[in-house]
Order: C-alpha cells, then sequence, then structure tokens
C-alpha cells in the first residue's frame, strides 16, 4: 500500500490557493517546533466570509498538502464554519495522513484559527476563546516558542 493518497500527492505536488495576500484581513503563522515547519495562512473575510484564502507552507509534503486541502475546505465558507474545521477533517479529506504525519494537519487547523483570530483582533471583533481550540491560539501572540 502507498504511504500516501493521491489525494495527498495530488495537493502536494500541485497544491491550491499558494501565495501571499497583500491586502489580507488576516494573517496566522504557526509552526511546529519538533520539525521546524512554518505555515502561514491568509484570509481575506466579506461580510463574515472568507472570500479569499492563500498559504505558503514551508514543511514537508503533508504539511503542503494539508494547508492546500485545509484552504479548498474554508475558502467561500463563513468564519464560524472554518473555526470548527479539524485537523482529523483535513485528514480525511486528504484521504488519510500516516500517523506520524497527522501533526502536519493540525498545523493547518491552527494556521486557519490563527488567522481568523488575526482577523478579530485587528478589527476589534468581539470573540469568544472557547472558539480556539488550539493552544497556539489561546496564548497570546507574544508568546515564547
Ligand atoms: Fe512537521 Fe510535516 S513533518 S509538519
Amino acid at each position: 500500500m502507498a504511504l500516501y493518497s493521491e489525494k495527498v500527492m495530488d495537493h502536494f505536488k500541485n497544491p491550491r490557493n499558494v501565495g501571499i495576500i497583500e491586502d489580507a484581513d488576516g494573517i496566522g503563522e504557526v509552526g511546529n517546533a519538533k520539525c521546524g515547519d512554518i505555515m502561514k495562512m491568509y484570509i481575506k473575510v466579506k461580510d463574515g466570509i472568507l472570500v479569499d484564502v492563500k498559504f505558503e507552507t514551508f514543511g514537508c509534503g503533508s504539511a503542503i498538502a494539508s494547508s492546500s486541502m485545509a484552504t479548498e475546505m474554508i475558502k467561500g465558507k463563513p468564519l464560524s464554519e472554518a473555526l470548527s474545521l479539524t485537523n482529523k477533517a483535513v485528514a480525511e479529506a486528504l484521504d488519510g495522513l500516516p500517523a506520524y504525519k497527522m501533526h502536519c494537519s493540525v498545523l493547518a487547523e491552527q494556521a486557519v484559527q490563527s488567522a481568523i483570530l488575526d482577523y478579530y483582533r485587528k478589527n476589534n471583533i468581539p470573540y469568544d476563546p472557547a472558539q480556539f481550540k488550539c493552544a497556539h491560539c489561546a496564548h497570546d501572540e507574544d508568546e515564547d516558542e
């Protein structure tokens, strides 16, 4: 059995929504201290809808595939829906990831949440911290690694 599904390989080789949004409404950057991979997510929001999403990922193939899939899953969706995106859902949409690569999908979940949190903060929009289940977002931005 192949280690990676066809979907993982497809999103790794032809990632969707790669790049930067110059006038992004929110930017989230997360990293995994162990593997050193970094993911940056840019969002554009209009009337509570994610009208555009782009990402840059400096990391492994699974991280690239996960971020690509995550952007496809949240683009055009309301913020509330994007906030409930789980790494499991991303991994499932990719037809699975090897167990030791599941943390790559966690990065995607955290990057989405971090970008939305940035948007809320920049626009002084009240939010419920409980919506942000990722530990990274639950802490202050200036938290040390
Ligand atoms: Fe760490 Fe993939 S190996 S994000």
